[in-house]
């Protein structure tokens, strides 16, 4: 076995017995609380769909007599107390917003999933000996102020409250507006020590088609892609579209259009086979046909598994805007969002879980996420990994989006056997 823990882990012989039909009636319910009508789902950072959410999954919690609080960005922290209560806890979690029009797995099934694993271990009568702790983390998704990981980042300390303070969402309305009142503390209170929790572990769908191809049940994730967001506006000259010429013309959209292609040719010719590049905002104004655009705003995310590749592809992608802006007479302002490197995951907790998928006759393997996860900002923060179970064709964030009652069920029981592994380390 690859990667032995240094003190290896006693695996925990109590069987695990997850309550998969009332773990799928929960993710059916959730799917509901949703801004658009099924099969998609919409549940943006602080919108009613999100809150009221929120509400059902503490009421959930309470009702299986675990105790809950949340930190003032809104993180929920849902625990089963262990036998020795000063012990850092072993930490599970994911994210219950969905990005408009998505689906009813991403991050969903490791929230749901975990506080199944939870509940089978109370239902177990096995008192763990570190708390195990499930966190639903705020807004996973960019949704909402264009900013990924807001709860795991604010965690981490990579996104200070001052910088939070100043987040605004497309209307122009900030966090600190649209903080509901049960989340109104002290936002610099969220941030944790490292060594707050002993190890993290996270349940997720892979969101790509390895797993499912290859007919194998589990992927252990051994590494997270490195994930960039910027926002570009590009400020030209507007007119009448039919007035001014086109030598005399200094538009604003087709600056933003070439750059977005230069964004293409920079992820193609990065070097990296997993450079990938993504325009996926652009707003035009003043927005109407007969108007030259005088003003383009793109936001454009940007990964790769290899930093220096990654970073080097940035470099190439601002002097090629700067050179079509310059070209076209259009004035370009380039704010970098956030450039976050990749993140190892713990070989102790993967060759747990390893064990464990090897005892319940499952198939697994290692891969990598090119997703980024709040995993990415726990790994900060603790001894980190994630579990991947198959979803239909690699489909994520869109209304498809698919995983098996089988897959989720041997998901949700290797997670619970690996935290209560984990718990008695
Ligand atoms: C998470 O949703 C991501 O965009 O990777
Ligand atoms: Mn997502
Ligand atoms: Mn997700």
């Amino acid at each position: 076995m690859r990667g032995l823990p240094q003190a290896p882990c006693h695996l925990t012989s109590v069987p695990l017995l997850p309550n998969i039909p009332r773990l799928l009636d929960e993710l059916a319910h959730l799917a509901t609380i949703s801004a658009h009508p099924a099969p998609a789902v919409t549940r943006v950072l602080f919108s009613e769909e999100d809150l009221t959410a929120r509400a059902w999954l503490l009421t959930l919690a309470e009702n299986a007599g675990l105790r809950t609080r949340s930190d003032s960005i809104g993180n929920l922290f849902i625990t089963l107390p262990g036998s020795d209560p000063s012990l850092p806890a072993v930490a599970t979690g994911s994210h219950t917003d969905a990005i408009p029009n998505a689906g009813a797995y991403d991050g969903v099934v490791g929230v749901l999933g975990g506080l199944e694993a939870l509940r089978s271990i109370a239902e177990s009568g096995e008192t763990p000996r570190r708390s195990i702790e499930l966190i639903m983390f705020t807004a996973e998704e960019p949704t909402r102020f264009g900013i990924g990981c807001l709860g795991s980042r604010m965690m981490a300390g990579t996104i200070t409250a001052d910088e939070a303070r100043q987040l605004r969402d497309p209307n122009g309305i900030s966090l600190e507006q649209l903080r509901p009142p049960q989340y109104s503390g002290d936002l610099a209170a969220t941030r944790l020590t490292p060594g707050s929790y002993s190890h993290f572990i996270e349940l997720h769908i892979e969101q790509g088609p390895h797993l499912e191809a290859a007919g194998i049940d589990i992927g252990l994730v051994e590494k997270i892609a490195a994930p960039a967001a910027f926002r570009l506006t590009f400020t030209g000259t507007g007119g009448h579209a039919g007035a001014v010429l086109m030598p005399g013309r200094h538009d604003a959209f087709l600056a933003a259009a070439e750059t977005a292609l230069a964004v293409e040719t920079a992820a193609l010719e990065s070097g990296s086979p997993d450079t990938v590049g993504t325009t996926g905002v652009i707003e035009v104004k003043p927005g109407a046909i007969n108007s030259i655009p005088c003003h383009a705003l793109m936001e454009i995310d940007f990964r790769d598994t290899d930093l220096a590749a990654r970073d080097a592809a940035l470099i190439r992608i601002r002097q090629s805007a700067e050179t079509i802006c310059e070209r076209r007479g259009v004035q370009l302002d380039w704010f970098l969002i956030n450039s976050d490197p990749p993140a190892l995951c713990s070989q102790e907790i993967l060759a747990v879980a390893e064990t464990h998928t090897t005892d319940l006759s499952y198939t697994s393997t290692r891969l990598i996420s090119r997703a980024y996860h709040d995993s990415l900002f726990m790994a900060r923060l603790c001894p980190t990994a994630m579990i991947f179970i198959p979803c239909l064709n690699g489909w994520s964030h869109r209304p498809d989006e698919f995983s098996s009652p089988q897959a989720i069920a041997k998901g949700t029981t290797l997670l619970a056997h690996t935290l209560l592994t984990l718990a008695a380390s």
